[in-house]
């Protein structure tokens, strides 16, 4: 593969019309909205947008973008509000997106229709399980169709009971110098690294406080290959367990294997990284959901929630909490060891002639199958495979029209 896809300004903006425009994307978890008004704001590729609960108590999702001169009509992170209103001239739009309130109303003709000057709409939003996708395609596969079998995966992690799940600790974002792909493929495909990168954090870890287990380092496990570009990947272990010890006390095993299964629990339950297609990813050891926000081929902006089971009492919320500080948090031991990575990748590959050669992407080639406990087609722990599937679902994306370019076909 040529690095060029990470560094060129062109294909970057390709990117954004071509898989980005058309995609189901991350926008919130549903937690963040209980009554009207409440609104969280977030990115859309590079596109700014506001989710809300418009006062059906239906999440909507809006261009974050006055239709008079274009600045942002919402400035805030989250909040509560009644209406959105422009600090630029002072144009106010309802929650339900229409333009209700013009200051100096009587200078504009009569042509002027404030009907015709609503916020511009995100068409669909959907939710599964807690996680709220958007996406611009007016006409788009539904998002539970999109995910495929990569459903059963996600809900190792999102349906461990039926009061599901919610957001503790905010939204933690931070800036990362390295294109937004190099997170999303190594959470589709990358259990290879973690030996090597985090050597340091696995010791730490480790009770002799020295060497990991010899079961930590040589884990066997199954990789799930999404033909739609999402991936994941999870050691298969019987004694398969959370890794903070007060969740690990709180959680009931046998609660869970009855309701996702004994090869759930075993797999996916903890440890493990999974990307849905393009950039939502998520770890469900820590509880961790992530979106790489694209800014520029060379930069993307991290922002992570973590996610635990509503029916957590208080002090395991927080356990969990601090253990996702402690390794993904934009300090975490974890964290820091692939941020480095992808930093390193990406500072060198403007060069004229590094750009030029190839990367390796052969690991596990041709071990995708159906392994009889695992839906979909699955490859080895330590492979490619996923990652495969993540660039040839791209590809496909970056060579096809989408729903706004049909009219020039
Ligand atoms: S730009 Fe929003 S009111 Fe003028
Ligand atoms: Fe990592």
């Amino acid at each position: 593969m040529d690095r060029v896809i990470f560094t060129d300004e062109e294909l970057y903006r390709q990117e954004l019309r071509r898989v980005f425009a058309p995609s189901w994307l991350f926008l919130a978890h549903t937690d963040q909205f209980h009554k009207p008004g409440d609104f969280f704001t977030t990115y859309m590729g590079e596109d700014p947008v506001i989710v809300t609960l418009d006062r059906d108590r239906r999440i909507r999702a809006y261009l974050n973008s006055c239709r008079h001169r274009g600045a942002r009509v919402c400035r805030a992170d989250f909040g509560t509000t009644r209406n959105f209103t422009c600090t630029y001239h002072g144009w106010s739009y309802n929650l339900d997106g229409s333009l209700v309130s013009v200051p100096n109303k009587d200078g504009y003709p009569e042509s002027f229709e404030t009907g015709q000057w609503g916020l511009v709409e995100v068409p669909h939003v959907q939710t599964y399980h807690g996680l709220v996708f958007g996406t611009w395609d007016p006409d788009p596969v539904p998002l539970r169709e999109s995910l495929g079998d990569m459903a059963w995966y996600m809900d190792a992690m999102l349906d461990h009971d039926d009061q599901g799940t919610v957001v503790v600790g905010g939204v933690h974002k931070w800036v990362l110098e390295g294109n937004w792909k190099l997170a999303a493929e190594q959470f589709a495909t990358d259990w290879y690294h973690v030996n090597m990168s985090h050597a340091s954090a696995l010791m730490v870890l480790s009770p002799s406080g020295r060497k990991p287990k010899d079961e930590v380092v040589h884990r066997t496990g199954r990789q799930y290959v999404d033909p739609n570009g999402h991936g994941a990947g999870f050691p298969v272990h019987p004694k398969n367990r959370f890794d903070a010890q007060t969740v690990h006390e709180w959680t009931d095993y046998d609660a869970l294997r009855e309701r996702l299964g004994e090869a759930r629990v075993e797999g996916p339950l903890t440890t493990g990284h999974a990307t849905v297609f393009p950039n939502f990813s998520y770890l469900p050891v820590n509880g961790s959901i992530r979106v790489w926000h694209p800014k520029g081929p060379d930069r993307m902006e991290v922002w992570a929630w973590t996610i635990v089971d509503k029916s957590m009492p208080e002090e395991v919320r927080e356990a969990q909490r601090l253990y996702n500080l402690r390794t993904f948090g934009p300090s975490g031991i974890f964290e820091q060891d692939d941020g480095e990575n992808w930093s390193e990748v990406q500072a060198i590959s403007h060069g004229f002639i590094t750009g030029g050669v190839a990367l390796n992407y052969q690991m596990g080639m041709g071990s995708e199958r159906e392994d009889g406990r695992h839906p979909g087609r699955t490859s080895e722990l330590y492979s490619d495979a996923a990652g495969r599937a993540f660039y040839a679902r791209w590809r496909e994306l970056m060579n096809t029209p989408a729903w706004h370019e049909e009219h020039h076909a």
